[in-house]
């Protein structure tokens, strides 16, 4: 059996119910996700009653293959690691209350661990040696922010989005243009076949360029109005050209604040996370523009990038060695922020 410190991780906030295995924070022993995207899919979005029901239904199948994928017992375990917000409350309710059962009958320490520093985490267990501190782009379904991360779970947010969060963006106009649910990763795909220089999308304007907030809710109704329009002049609407130009706003607005950030922090890396960052264009766009300003790009792989357990068990180990264990009164908070515990 390996040496350090093993924590069961569960995460449950939105629609995949996730446990993991790992190991100090960087060894993942084990990370089953039993997706629900296929049930979600018919509503065009995610039911929230319907995923707490789910993932009532899997956990317990979930944790039991985490634990034999890990070759591990539930009595070998140190820790359990859970999210506990942001999210769904009813989603989050259940892995949080099955964390609790496990951590009550095994006597072990029980640690919540926020989603979005899961995301960030989730370099951790890619990059080995990477410590902080460094800029982390964090673009999900619900949260679009540049943070600095200065130590272990300490950050400072130097933008973040004002209205709608990069995932979301990518999903709404994803249905705009009928490609369904999630729309990230179809609009990825279409995107490589349109031309993104045809139709110029405005990037929203602050009269401010030391920020580094972002905005999406005007670039997806500028995509709303141009369908509009082609629709009501009866013209033929070409999805991937229109996929290829949001995407290209989309994606420059993030690297330019990107790099801003690092050049304010005087900073030379910067990690990306959370689902968006599974996007082959910001992947491409980063990585070049960084190197182009000799800045280290960093990026998990794809399934360390989107709703997964094993990111959790890497957050909740480095509050685990600081000893920020958590009551076994703690309940779920669906807006928890970012560095709040
Ligand atoms: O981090 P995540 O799995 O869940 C949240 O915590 O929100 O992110 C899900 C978001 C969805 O909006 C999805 O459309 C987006 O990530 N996403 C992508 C890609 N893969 C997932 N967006 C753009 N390109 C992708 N390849
Ligand atoms: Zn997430």
């Amino acid at each position: 059996m390996d040496k350090g410190i093993k924590i069961l991780a569960i995460e449950s906030s939105c629609d995949e119910t996730s446990a993991a295995v790992v190991i100090d924070g960087r060894q993942v022993l084990s990370n089953i996700i039993s997706s629900q995207i296929n049930i979600h899919k018919k509503f065009g979005g995610v039911v929230p009653e319907v995923a707490s029901r789910k993932h009532i239904e899997v956990i317990s199948i979930v944790v039991k293959q985490a634990l034999e994928e890990a070759k591990i017992e539930l009595k070998d375990i140190d820790a359990v690691g859970v999210t506990y917000g942001p999210g769904l409350v009813g989603a989050l309710l259940v892995g949080l209350q099955y964390a609790k059962g496990l951590a009550y009958a095994l006597h072990r320490p029980m640690i919540g661990v926020n989603h979005i520093e899961g995301h960030i985490s989730a370099n951790f267990i890619q990059y080995k040696d990477l410590e902080p501190p460094f800029v982390c782009l964090v673009v999900s379904g619900g949260h679009t922010y540049l943070v600095y991360m200065k130590d272990y779970g300490k950050f400072e947010v130097l933008g973040q989005t004002r209205d709608d969060a990069a995932g979301e963006a990518y999903d709404k106009v994803a249905r705009a243009i009928g490609l369904g649910y999630p729309g990230g990763p179809k609009i990825d795909r279409l995107a490589r076949e349109g031309n993104p220089e045809i139709i110029k999308f405005p990037r929203a304007n602050f009269h401010d360029d030391s920020s580094l907030d972002f905005s999406f809710s005007g670039l997806k109704s500028s995509v709303l109005n141009y369908l509009n329009r082609k629709e009501m002049k009866k013209e033929i609407i070409n999805r991937a050209d229109v996929a290829a130009s949001f995407q290209k706003a989309v994606v420059s607005f993030l690297v330019d604040n990107a790099l801003k950030a690092c050049s304010l922090k005087h900073v030379d890396r910067i990690a990306v996370a959370g689902g968006v960052a599974a996007n082959t264009c910001l992947r491409e766009t980063l990585i070049k523009r960084g190197n182009d300003n000799n800045i280290r790009v960093m990026f998990p792989d794809f399934v360390l990038c989107t709703d997964n357990a094993a990111m959790i068990g890497s957050a909740a180990y480095f509050e685990y060695i600081k000893g920020n264990t958590s009551p076994l009164s703690l309940n779920a908070v669906p807006n928890l922020k970012l560095g709040e515990r």
